[in-house]
């Protein structure tokens, strides 16, 4: 049995699957558990898939009884935040409760360490240009609220049980894996890079702009872009900052926003193919500027990006778009 067994759960998604590799890359152990309702069987690469639901207890009991998890990483969540106005009640069930259904079997199992996927959602709309962690939490929607709830929930079972966690507040995730063996594949794609680049090579998919009015300096929204490979290492470093730390909260994001703007024509650069976006209306419930400070990621976890040219950024979800013949 491996000592560095670790339990990821939503292993299969995007964000999950950069991270299992860079697990196994650093010698641990990764098994995904997984519904496979957003994640892909293909993107389980580097270790086994335990195929379950985050609201089955006994599916859960399971996987920890046949594996010695040391840990868990705990991605599955949906993230639609649109939809999650519509359907707030799909948005508690999972996100909450699933989550409350995981940590009483951690809980039951004798497994501490945690490290969750949270948003700077939990912040709602920012009142200072760049969002610190003591940052006002009051979510606009309810995957923000999802989250926010999450971290109580995470705070009180350590006080409770023991449970170690570390809060991870994701920006805007962005990229692929460098080497190509994974990227990104969300059905239905609501993201601005992924889009920006369909548009590219299909003229007959635009992109769409939602805003141009907004108080920035070209009038659209500005975003903090995170490779997803810099936030799979912060994952590692943040399980291994619980052996010191009982319990975290760190934003992960570079630092530095890029407008819409700014993204299209980065991705004009990238692929040499105009892209001649069409200019709408905003989308309701987007802040203008979304800028992580990311001071405690470096204090805490030693944690820098190390891809800061959003153009590599693109670059990589451009080259992994490509290898798709779809
Ligand atoms: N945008 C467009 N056109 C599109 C899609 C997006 O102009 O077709 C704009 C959005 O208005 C926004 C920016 O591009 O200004 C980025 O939008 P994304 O949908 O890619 O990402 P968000 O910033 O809305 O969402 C991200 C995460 C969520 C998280 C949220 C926190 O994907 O999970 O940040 O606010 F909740």
């Amino acid at each position: 049995m491996h000592d560095r067994t670790m339990l990821v759960v939503g292993g299969a998604g995007y964000i999950g699957s950069h991270t299992c590799k860079a697990l196994a890359l650093r010698g641990y152990e990764p098994v995904t558990f997984d519904n496979l309702v957003h994640g892909h069987e293909w993107a389980v690469k580097w270790g086994p898939l335990v195929r379950g639901d985050i609201m089955d207890r006994a599916a859960l009991d399971a996987v920890f009884e046949h594996y010695d998890i040391q840990g868990v990483i705990h991605f599955a969540a949906y993230c639609y935040v649109g939809e999650s106005m519509t359907a707030p009640g799909k948005y508690y069930r999972n996100n909450v409760a699933g989550t409350l259904t995981l940590l009483e079997a951690m809980r039951d199992h004798g497994v501490r360490p945690i490290v969750f996927s949270s948003s700077c959602a939990v912040y709602g709309t920012p009142t200072t240009p760049v969002l610190a962690e003591d940052h006002p939490q009051w979510p606009v929607n309810p995957y923000g609220w999802s989250k926010f709830t999450v971290e109580r929930m995470l705070e009180d079972f350590g006080r409770a049980h023991g449970t170690r966690h570390c809060a991870l507040r994701y920006f805007n995730a962005a990229g692929a894996d460098p080497d190509g063996e994974i990227g990104e594949a969300h059905d239905p794609e609501t993201h601005l890079i992924p889009l920006v680049l369909r548009a590219a090579r299909d003229p007959r998919k635009p992109i769409t702009v939602f805003g141009t009015d907004y108080d920035t300096p070209d009038g659209t929204c500005i975003r903090d872009y995170i490779h997803v490979s810099d936030l799979a290492d912060a994952h590692i470093r943040a399980l291994e900052a619980l052996q010191a730390h009982p319990a975290l909260t760190v934003n992960l994001g570079t630092g530095t926003g890029f407008s819409v703007r700014e993204i299209v024509d980065a991705a004009r650069d990238v692929t040499g193919i105009p892209i001649n976006p069409i200019y709408g209306d905003r989308r309701p419930g987007d802040p203008s500027r979304l800028v992580a400070n990311r001071t405690l990621a470096h204090s805490l976890l030693g944690w820098e990006p190390r891809y800061t040219d959003i153009r590599q950024t693109i670059e990589h979800a451009w080259s992994w778009m490509e290898r798709d013949p779809e």
